[in-house]
This record gives C-alpha cells, structure tokens and sequence, in this order.
C-alpha cells in the first residue's frame, strides 16, 4: 500500500477531558471543540459530588463558546451515597468517576482502593440507573504497611481490585480509564463485554524517557499512571491499530496545569495537557512510525464508534481531515505547555 497523505476520520469524542475552571476552562474548551463529545472529568479542587454542583458545572461550561456536546461526571468519595448519586444522576451526571485516595490531582478526597467494597451500595445504584463506572485504576500504596508503592507498579497492582467489581457487578459497564501497560492492556482484552478501556495519546506515543531531558525531570511530561515503556507502547499500539478493538476508546486525558506550577513546585502537579490537535496526529504518527496499518475503521471505532456504543451517544455525522504536513508544536499555549512541545508532528488537522 502506498503512503497515504489524507485521512478522513469521522469527528471524534474526547471521553476523558478535564475541562478545568476560569481561565483554564476556556483554554481547554477552546481546543476541545473539534470534538462531537467531551466526558468532563470533575475532579474539581472541590469535586464534583452534589446535585447543585452538577447544574452548576453545566452551566459552567455552556457559559463558553463550545461546538461539543458534553456528558458529566461525579466524583466517588468517601461521602458519596446511593441517594445522594441518585440525585445527582437527575441533575445530569451519567458517568461515575473513581480516582481512589493518592492517585493523582485532587484524589485526596477519593475513596481508598482496598475500602472500594464499602461502596458497591453506591455501584449497585450505578447500575439500576444506568450510569458508567470509570475509574483510574491505580494502588499507590501497600494496604498492609501503608508504604508507597513505586510508580511503574501501582496500575498492575490495581487489578484485583477491578476484577473483584467486575465479578461483583456483571451488568454495571465499567471503564478502565487511560489504560498505561502491558499487564492492564491485557487484563482488559480479556475482559467481559461490559468492561471497557480508554488509551491516551501520550501512553502510546511518549515513554518515560520523555519524564527526562537532558537528564533532569521534565514535569510536562509527568502523569498517571506514569509513563512507561516502549514495549507497553507497542502494545497499545497494536491494540488500537487491530480490527477487534472494540473495547478500546480515546480518553484524551487532556489535563493542563499552569506552566509555572508545573516547573516552580517541590511536587509537582501530574497531568499533561494534551488537546486533539496534538494527540491525534501523534497517534498516527506512532502507528507509522512503527509500522503498523492506519485503516480507517480501526481509526474510527477506536476515535468515535466504541464510544457511541459504550456511551449510547447519537452518531457522529461530520468528519475531520488530517493531512501530512509537517509542523513543530508550539512551546507554549496561555502559560500551559501542551503534549510534543517544541517537536514535529507529521500529520495536522486541517478541517475541523
Ligand atoms: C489528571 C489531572 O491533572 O486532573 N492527571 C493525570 O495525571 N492524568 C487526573 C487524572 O486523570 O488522573
Ligand atoms: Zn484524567
């Protein structure tokens, strides 16, 4: 087959956005928008848990010029009730999201892994109303000596605790959001129809080598699950590239922090801003770079059909046009440094 130099893919849904608030909200909306859905992640400073905060958070987000339609989420906390979801559900959230307690930005009100069986009464409401149940499958610590778990491990060691949900609730479709390595790459595959995982483009494209530069951290780089390596790479890759992908789907985990914070901060916060613009193309680029096909209905399924089926959304019916071009990702956006700054993207997006 020869090179190809145009790419029609039906307009994409970005199941994983942290649409933040103020200022940053109206810089990730504005890049958001060549997407036909966004999944607004509320992990908010304070998360999104009550029905008055999902109205609000609507009408945060219509308050911007958005061409997205938008689904919201609420927050597992330790406070989280089967009622309290219930309300919230009639307030318009549809997804229940689970970052547990030490994951990640503003996890620290999320309930601990190993108490997770505390609140099935919460996933079994999920389940009678229809909601998702998407979570950040991550241990950071040794439940038995409270020790920090090193980072490449936490994923892994995560899965017992979602294959005891996945036992417990067989009807409740459950996500694996930003999928990281191997061991839960596989662990999905093999899963039962209701669990599905969402990929970003920078656990596909980047390993942690990129965390370095010149031998010293680069926090751009820095998220989790934490980067891992080439092979989980591949693996990703692979996956997304195949024909039966259809448990797969892109969960952009666009996720900015103020340059600033990112570079003046003892602790850095994790999470890279990675809008579509950026993500998209360098998925194709990875796919090529190491050989393998870009056919348009794997491209497809995993940017837009799994998500329609998985969330019940309406069909897409626009498309968005990537060309090979050549460009070098800007260093900066507002303050934020996005995903590839100061490095070649192959393709762009030209019609959106
Ligand atoms: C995200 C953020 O900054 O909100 N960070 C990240 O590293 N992915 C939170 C998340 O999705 O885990
Ligand atoms: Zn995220």
């Amino acid at each position: 087959m020869g090179l190809i130099n145009l790419l029609r893919l039906r307009r994409p849904k970005g199941m994983h956005i942290h649409l933040r608030q103020d200022d940053l909200l109206k810089l990730v909306v504005m890049f958001s928008n060549i997407y036909g859905w966004v999944l607004d992640i509320g992990n908010l400073l304070i998360p999104i848990k009550s029905p008055e905060q999902v109205r609000r958070r609507r009408e945060e987000i219509e308050a911007n010029n958005i061409s997205f339609k938008f689904l919201l989420s609420v927050m597992l906390t330790e406070d989280m009730m089967p009622d309290l979801l219930e309300e919230c559900h009639e307030a318009g959230a549809d997804v229940l999201k689970y970052q547990p307690f030490g994951t990640t930005t503003n996890s620290q009100f999320g309930v601990r892994l190993e108490k997770l069986r505390e609140k099935y009464d919460v996933l079994e409401r999920a389940l009678e109303l229809r909601m998702i149940f998407t979570g950040h499958w991550e241990l950071p610590y040794n439940p038995l000596t409270g020790k920090d778990i090193p980072l490449p491990l936490r994923e892994e060691l995560s899965i017992p605790y979602l294959s005891d949900v996945i036992d417990y609730f067989p009807g409740l479709t459950i996500g694996v959001e930003h999928i990281s390595g191997r061991p839960m790459l596989q662990f999905v595959q093999q899963a039962p129809l209701n669990v599905f995982g969402g990929i970003t483009a920078h656990h596909m494209g980047c390993t942690r080598a990129d965390m370095r530069d010149q031998g010293s951290f680069n926090p751009h780089y820095s998220c989790r699950p934490v980067l891992k390596d080439f092979e989980d790479c591949l693996a990703l890759m692979t996956a997304v590239s195949a024909e039966d992908n259809d448990n797969l789907i892109f969960t952009p985990d666009c996720a900015p922090h103020l340059k600033e914070r990112k570079e003046t901060m003892s602790d850095p916060p994790v999470g890279i801003f990675a809008p579509g613009h950026i993500g998209i193309p360098l998925i194709i680029q990875g796919l090529e770079n190491v050989g393998l096909p870009i056919r348009e209905t794997a491209l497809n399924n995993f940017f837009s059909y799994n998500a329609e089926r998985i969330y019940s959304l309406p069909p897409a019916d626009d498309e968005i046009v990537l060309v090979r071009e050549p460009c070098i990702v800007p260093a900066e956006y507002n303050g934020i440094v996005p995903l590839w700054a100061g490095r070649q993207l192959n393709w762009q997006m030209k019609e959106y």
